[in-house]
């Protein structure tokens, strides 16, 4: 690191050091380490082969990509312009760079009209979540993307979208914009307007993904990529580089694809590593089972009760159900049953009822005691129990033969997103997705044998497959909702289950 760049990193440190966590958040102010932006640089300058280059920062910080600019450019620096919102940075950064050839202007790049074209766009832009961006700047950027890209970008995505796509307009034709941004885009809704761009707007050159657990900024928590692309309508015969870990100049793994197989409203974060699968051709585990999410009680601490508080406040079996507790005390993927109740080390029931204040009063007055607990805990007066009548009653839930975790985390002992054979007549509260198998293949229910065959097919299912229908949150931690799981592949269940007509099964009864 040359001397230039540890006072900046020093400059940086101290500036950021000012500020809280919250105020970074909400301005997407992460810096890009050193190491990461002189890589950056380096394989743009292999890709841009140009001497007398000019470059376009619109989101500059402190100058990281700056200072690696002049590291590779040094003999080739046209003119260099950078955009900064906030005075925090833009004054001292101003001062620092001063003797330097770099422009600076303290501005929201996003109200900015191009007065002049760059060949090179390299940017971190602010990761500023789409609740945090003031609702009418939101509506202006809107319409700001439709008009120029005839793109219509959701109101959920965050700031770096509008950047990615808006930015485009300073660039000569032929021009190479790089984007250190989440990869997030690449599976979410939000980000099918940043695909389609991606894809149709522009000529996609090459997305580089890091490793999950190798996250680039430690206090940003997100998962990064880089995307680079080149500005001009995307050429018939040219393919798109993915490549995963290692460094973007070197990585482990790369695949080339034909920009005309991709779609934005895919998921792109399979096409990194394995075999490119046709989704929509597939047979996935929504067309065997009906997936759901467990119940949402409102309030947990209130509503899953355990043997100490049942036996308090005499609560009788009418009002109570059984739940499965946390997945973290399930050992194992299958929970054998005791008169319907699981056998696991802490049992819990939910609390439920629907018989009218007065009723509960006159007969069940420790229950009540219970009820004026939650009361004066404010239990009624949250979202999910004030929608409700009584307050107290739950929704009513049939359990479910096969459960799975709806969070894994890479490093945890337990195989991540671990399907669980459920045996008793436990319900599950929302950590849980519910598996229910569809009216036709309902008779596996009535099956011992072959729910467990069923069960354990889907625990072959790839962890990689599962991750890939998920999302990725950063350090290590995937979630999955219930219509990503019901994309899953899942050839091997068809091998196991040909519909049937059953009228007369009950659909969610356990074996
Ligand atoms: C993620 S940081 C990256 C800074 C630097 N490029 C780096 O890589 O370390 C984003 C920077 O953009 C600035 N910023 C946020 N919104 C902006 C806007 N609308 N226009 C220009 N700069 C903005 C933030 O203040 C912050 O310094």
């Amino acid at each position: 690191m040359n001397e230039v760049e540890q006072k900046r990193k020093l400059m940086q440190d101290a500036l950021d050091a000012l500020k809280t966590q919250k105020e970074r958040n909400s301005m997407g102010q992460f810096s890009t380490p050193y190491p990461l932006a002189l890589e950056i640089m380096r394989y743009m300058r292999n890709l841009l082969k140009k001497k007398d280059v000019s470059f376009i920062e619109p989101s500059i910080g402190t100058g990281v990509f700056y200072s690696a600019f002049l590291n590779e450019f040094a003999e080739s620096t046209k003119r260099v312009l950078g955009f900064e919102i906030d005075s925090h940075y833009y004054n001292p950064t101003k001062k620092f760079w001063k003797e330097t050839p770099l422009e600076l202007r303290q501005a929201n790049f996003l109200d900015q009209e191009p007065d002049d074209l760059f060949d090179m766009l390299v940017a971190n832009p602010p990761y500023v979540r789409h609740h945090h961006i003031d609702s009418d700047k939101k509506v202006q950027l809107q319409e700001k993307v439709l008009k120029k890209y005839g793109i219509k970008i959701s109101g959920l995505a965050g700031l770096y979208c509008y950047f990615m796509i808006l930015s485009s307009a300073w660039l000569n034709e032929n021009g190479l914009s790089c984007w250190l941004v989440p990869s997030e885009f690449m599976d979410v809704n939000y980000g099918t307007a940043v695909k389609k761009f991606l894809l149709h707007n522009v000529e996609l050159v090459h997305i580089h993904r890091f490793n999950a657990n190798d996250l680039q900024f430690a206090d940003a928590l997100v998962s990064s990529c880089i995307v680079v692309f080149r500005n001009r309508k995307p050429q018939k015969s040219s393919k798109i580089k993915f490549s995963i870990g290692g460094t973007i100049n070197k990585p482990n793994e790369i695949r080339l694809i034909d920009g005309s197989n991709l779609k934005a409203e895919s998921k792109w974060t399979s096409l990194f590593q394995g075999n490119v699968v046709n989704l929509e051709s597939q047979v996935t585990l929504g067309s065997f089972f009906t997936v759901k999410r467990g119940i949402a009680t409102g309030d947990n601490d209130f509503f899953i009760v355990d043997k100490e508080t049942i036996e308090k406040y005499e609560i009788p079996h009418i009002f109570l159900r059984p739940v499965l507790p946390s997945p973290r005390y399930i050992e194992g993927n299958c929970i054998s049953s005791e008169n319907g109740n699981p056998v696991v080390s802490h049992p819990q029931f939910l609390f439920s009822c629907n018989l009218p204040e007065a009723i509960i009063k006159k007969n069940y007055p420790k229950v009540w005691e219970y009820i004026k607990f939650g009361i004066e805990k404010g239990v009624p007066k949250g979202y999910i129990c004030s929608h409700r009548n009584p307050w107290y009653s739950c929704e009513d839930r049939e359990p479910a033969a096969i459960v799975i975790p709806y969070m894994g985390r890479s490093e945890s002992q337990n195989k991540m997103f671990r399907f669980i054979l459920n045996k008793s007549k436990a319900i599950t509260t929302n950590v849980y997705l519910l598996l229910y198998p569809k009216p036709e293949y309902a008779y596996c229910l009535k099956n011992v044998s072959l729910l467990n065959e069923i069960w354990q097919k889907l625990n072959s299912i790839a962890t990689e497959t599962l991750c890939q229908n998920g999302r990725f949150y950063g350090g290590g931690l995937h979630k999955m909702e219930p219509k990503e799981l019901m994309r899953t592949p899942a050839n091997e269940i068809s091998t196991l289950l040909e519909p049937k007509s059953n009228g007369q099964l009950s659909l969610f009864a356990t074996a």
